[in-house]
């Protein structure tokens, strides 16, 4: 039993849809939220650059005595997690393994569309997580990187969001693709656009359920999962964010049902 919190962390407010599913699958645990603001997006930028940022914010949560990390993003971890892995010692888990399982799980004709940010796709780690789970599945892969920015600025159910997505993924309509992974922690925040213009024959997959249950299991094994109750007057989930809070706050507070108050800013760049 170990009662310290988990650490997640994503270049912005995507995360958050990680978080709300460790939050139910992990209602007893502890939770310290790191949001790169100042220096989303990620997924334009080169794999040193990724890395670099994330060691940062590992060191950051670290100096939260954090138990765990989940890397809540994508594309760090593609671009990163490997060598985080072999850098530090705490337990972390990404999102792309649960992710690449969840959709095989899920697809009938085995052709998966992906869309996430450019580094993503182009990194081809859905395509080689898929094949140990399903060697018979193919993925049409599309970069959708302005979906980002367009959430990062709080555009969830707006007509410009609306005629992007037509734009990105309109052409996954009249194709044999019947699963969709939104391999991008932003894109559940417009998942209901998402959905309207895939149309409602392609099922979405989230990866953030199937990373909180691997995330319970990981906590199992190391037996250190926290087993007493959470008290309400606490802090049980706080968040710290590289740029100004306040429109991390915005967000949050619209997608999480828990309130977010505590938002505090903090210089990752000296970790
Ligand atoms: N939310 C992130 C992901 O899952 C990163 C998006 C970005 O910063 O470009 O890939």
């Amino acid at each position: 039993m170990d009662k310290r919190p988990i650490g997640v962390f994503d270049s912005g407010v995507g995360g958050l849809t990680v978080l709300k599913e460790l939050i139910r699958c992990l209602p007893r645990e502890r939770f310290v939220y790191f949001g790169d603001m100042a220096r989303t997006p990620y997924g334009s930028k080169s794999k040193e650059t990724v890395t670099r940022y994330s060691r940062q914010i590992v060191r950051f949560l670290l100096s939260e005595d954090v138990k765990a990390i989940v890397v809540a993003c994508n594309t760090a971890s593609a671009m990163a997690l490997d060598t985080l892995e072999k850098e530090f010692d705490v337990p972390l888990t990404g999102v792309v393994k649960p992710g690449a399982k969840a959709a095989a799980d899920v697809t009938k004709t085995g052709h998966i569309g992906l869309i996430g940010t450019e580094s993503t796709i182009t990194s081809g780690i859905y395509e080689n997580y898929l094949k140990d789970y399903r060697p018979d599945t193919r993925i049409t892969g599309k970069a959708c990187p302005l979906f980002v920015s367009l959430v990062e600025e709080g555009l969830i159910e707006d007509p410009v969001t609306a005629e992007i997505a037509r734009r990105y993924i309109s052409g996954f309509r009249d194709t044999d693709v019947d699963t969709l992974i939104m391999g991008c922690t932003h894109f559940p925040m417009i998942e209901d656009t998402i959905q309207r213009i895939a149309g409602e024959h392609i099922k979405l997959v989230n990866p953030a359920s199937e990373t909180a249950r691997s995330t319970r299991e990981m906590l199992e094994e190391k037996d250190i999962l926290n087993d007493t109750d959470i008290s309400l007057d606490e802090e049980a989930y706080r968040f710290f964010v590289s740029d100004s809070p306040e429109r991390f706050k915005k967000i949050a507070n619209i997608f999480l049902p828990q309130s977010v108050s505590n938002a505090r800013q903090t210089d990752v760049e000296r970790f």
